[in-house]
């Protein structure tokens, strides 16, 4: 059994690797205490079981739809928020899954992404523009945070002044994710109201004047064909302002780091451009922006590896366990920009595969291409080993990153 604490210390963060392949030899699914306010949440660390797992029908999202599944307890206050207001694609099941996630999914198609590209670009220019007379920044607040959120506020159809809180609240929310205390719990539940009280007062000012974008689109749906419910809509927006920035963030921050830890791959990637996308895919596999795949529940017994996954226990996958595992990749803990057979589940698998993954993929593409074009100089300020991780299980991402150029 290992804790919450081995899941989010720096070191574990820092060099994953030497952790999972540990995990993956000596227990490839364990149990994990702390998680969620839980004693028990189960952990699969290698490939073949994560994708089984991934694409398992037997292991759900949807804890409503099963009402001899409850939280373990009148404690288990971060459960039941998630489960008690979310009703988004990220946790149903079909039906109800294939309705939400139609209902948005033409707009993130990679050739409705395709035509972000120039815009992606022109942000992506102005935020290197503000900062290039500098000599430094940090990577994170003044490159890599603001281009996904402002590209996703603008699909989604939210202001420029709106969005200034995002970041406050997110990190409230992933932060106490980990519910470690009371005070985590009461901050995450403070954080997860502003968010939604936000959303509302936002769905109220679309009603009144329509534009053309996404979040316009889905109040039609709502209100003219009854297709998604208040609180689907709600927890819709929610999540793609979420899922929308702060993994691709991480793509970002954690993308530069392992460049500029390799220089002979990045100097390789300054030299063939055309190796940018074979890159970003190297890059999602070693750097882990997701590390481990969001919560599913076993609607019945299951047994792995000689243990009985109990029915209404929790499950999880290691996304990044996976992405290492030997068996499937050849020399798995080195960044090889040119990798052939490269399946990393980065982006997870089945049903709930990323649904932003092409605008994700681009996203990434330009940011690190520009980067390493226009500051062909770039290096760390200080040392890696100094650097500090986001203490989140699931995502893995750097609080700050000073480079100089
Ligand atoms: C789902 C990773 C960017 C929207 C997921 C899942 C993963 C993932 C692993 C599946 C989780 C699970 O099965 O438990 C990533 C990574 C990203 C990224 C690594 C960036 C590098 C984005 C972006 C969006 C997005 C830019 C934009 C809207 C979603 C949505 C889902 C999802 C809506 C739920 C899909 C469903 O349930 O059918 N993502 N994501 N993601 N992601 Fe992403």
């Amino acid at each position: 059994q290992i804790t919450l604490l081995d899941l989010v210390a720096q070191d574990t963060k820092r060099d994953p690797f030497t952790f999972y392949e540990r995990l993956r030899v000596e227990a490839p699914l364990i149990r994990v205490s702390g998680l969620l306010g839980r004693e028990n949440t189960w952990l699969v660390t290698n490939y073949d079981d994560a994708i089984a797992i991934l694409k398992d029908p037997r292991f759900f999202k949807d804890l409503q739809k099963f009402s001899n599944v409850q939280p373990e307890s009148t404690s288990d206050m971060t459960v039941r928020n998630l489960t008690t207001w979310r009703r988004d694609m990220l946790t149903v099941d079909p039906p109800d899954h294939t309705r939400l996630r139609g209902l948005v999914s033409q707009a993130f198609t990679p050739r409705m992404i395709e035509h972000l590209r120039p815009r992606v670009q022109q942000i992506t220019d102005e935020l290197l523009d503000a900062v290039e007379g500098c000599g430094e920044m940090d990577l994170i607040a003044e490159f890599a945070y603001p281009l996904p959120i402002t590209v996703i506020s603008e699909l989604l159809g939210i202001p420029t002044e709106d969005r200034q809180g995002f970041r406050a609240w997110t990190q409230a929310l992933l932060a106490a994710s980990s519910g470690v205390t009371q005070q985590d719990e009461a901050k995450r539940t403070e954080a997860l109201q502003t968010f939604i009280d936000y959303i509302s007062a936002l769905l109220a000012r679309k009603r009144e004047h329509p534009e053309e974008d996404l979040i316009s689109g889905m109040l039609q749906a709502r209100d003219q064909n009854d297709a998604l419910s208040e609180r689907e809509l709600v927890s819709t927006i929610f999540l793609l302002i979420v899922a929308g920035h702060e993994t691709t963030v991480n793509l970002i921050g954690n993308g530069m780091l392992a460049l500029l830890t390799h220089p002979e791959q990045r100097e390789k990637l300054q030299r063939n451009p055309e190796l940018l996308s074979s890159a970003i895919e190297e890059l999602l596999r070693f750097t882990a922006p997701v590390s481990i795949s969001t919560l599913r529940w076993a609607s019945e017994d299951v047994t792995l590896h000689g243990q009985i996954i109990r029915k209404g226990e929790l499950v999880l996958t290691s996304l990044i366990g996976a992405n290492y595992d030997a068996v499937h990749f050849h020399h798995p803990q080195q960044l090889d920009i040119e990798r052939e057979e490269n399946k990393h589940i980065a982006f997870g698998k089945g049903i709930h595969f990323c649904l932003g993954a092409p605008l994700a993929r681009m996203e990434g593409q330009v940011a690190i291409g520009t980067l390493l074009r226009r500051l062909p100089h770039l290096r760390l300020i200080d040392d890696e080993s100094h650097l500090n991780w986001t203490p989140t299980p699931i995502l893995r991402g750097l609080v700050s990153l000073p480079v100089a150029y």
